[in-house]
């Protein structure tokens, strides 16, 4: 079999996935921003077998990667759709990110969109587009729940809703979109670079019997559908209020819950403080959102990146780097 290649971006949350239950499904909607410069390329291998027993090599950036190879060999064999891959074949897989290591951007939404995608167009070649990229959305948010958003742009939403056709198994896109968020780019501001202390996973676990989990789930479902609401008639001050209330949100809970924890460190709040006053100062519609971790995506419209880049430009200490990213449409594969 020729080799598949795919190449997947990461998203970053607007409205955040906080808290599951059973196979990886969502205890409420999320909704995303696709980004379109960090990405995850993946060559997937598959030779005719030799001996009887699983075969898989995982190589990141070139050397092997033996506790995610673990996870990825437990994540095929529980998938059925790639029972006979696994049967028949000895699978490599090759992976690398376009973005630095150390950066310290979550990789596991591109890794795992593209590996689900990569298996998926070796196991089912010719599954149409919208029926792969539906059974790819859903493989792989078994892998990494966020993943799932990563397969359309420049918005998707993943979990059930009043949006038709959305569910909790795999994302769909979001296509009502005004043209004030039509051309979106994200500055990811990087303040810390270490590895964070805390999984996602462990996070998510500490949202059951959070004192506050059914007020936030019902929050993230209503902050959702006013998203798509405002992602339709253009109005940047609601999404400015809707996207920062979700990030300070999704840090709070961490500080809430039982085995309390926090993740900000003193260059995130001195920048959120920065970003506050320069918009107050200028009125430029920018505005910032976490994911779990120190790092700020800076999230402002095209027009206005002349303004934007020369206030990053005035961030002191607090910031080690900057990645510029935009808004994107989705991977490929072939
Ligand atoms: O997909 P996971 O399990 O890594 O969780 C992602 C959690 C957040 O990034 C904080 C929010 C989100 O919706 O992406």
């Amino acid at each position: 079999m020729s080799p598949v290649k795919a190449s997947y971006p990461s998203n970053i949350a607007l409205i955040k996935y906080w808290g599951k239950h059973g196979n990886q499904l969502p205890c409420n909607p999320s909704l995303s921003l696709t980004l379109s410069q960090a990405r995850t390329e993946v060559t997937l291998y598959c030779e005719a077998k030799k001996q009887e027993g699983i075969a898989l090599d995982y190589l990141f950036e070139g050397a092997p990667k033996p506790a995610f190879r673990d996870r990825i060999v437990d994540y095929i064999s529980r998938q059925n759709e790639f029972a006979d891959l696994l049967r028949n074949y000895e699978l490599r897989i090759e992976s690398s990110n376009t973005f630095p290591h150390s950066a310290g951007i979550a990789s596991s939404a591109s890794a795992f969109a593209a590996i689900a995608a990569a298996l998926l167009k070796a196991a089912q070649p010719h599954l149409d587009e919208t029926e792969f990229l539906r059974s790819a959305s859903r493989l792989a948010r078994l892998g990494s729940g966020s993943a799932c958003r990563s397969f359309y742009g420049p918005y998707a939403q993943w979990g059930a809703s009043a949006l038709p056709h959305s569910s909790d198994d795999y994302a769909v896109p979001v296509t009502e979109i005004h043209e004030n968020f039509r051309d979106m780019r994200d500055a990811i501001l990087i303040v810390e670079d270490a590895p964070k202390k805390v999984s996602s996973s462990v996070g998510h676990g500490l949202m059951k019997g959070h004192p506050f989990a059914n007020a936030r789930f019902e929050q993230a479902r209503h902050h959702c559908d006013q998203m798509r609401e405002v992602l339709r008639n253009g109005d940047f001050d609601s999404f400015i209020a809707i996207t920062e209330r979700e990030a300070l949100t999704l840090h709070a809970l961490m500080m809430s819950s039982g085995d309390y924890y926090m993740l900000m460190k003193p260059g995130t709040v001195q920048i959120i403080d920065q970003v506050f006053a320069f918009r107050q100062d200028t009125g430029t519609p920018v505005c910032f959102t976490l994911d779990a971790g120190p790092n700020i995506h800076l999230l402002y419209p095209a027009h206005t990146e002349n303004q934007v880049k020369d206030f990053i430009a005035t961030l002191g200490g607090g910031m080690k780097s900057v990645i510029y990213d935009a808004a994107g449409t989705g991977g490929t594969v072939f």
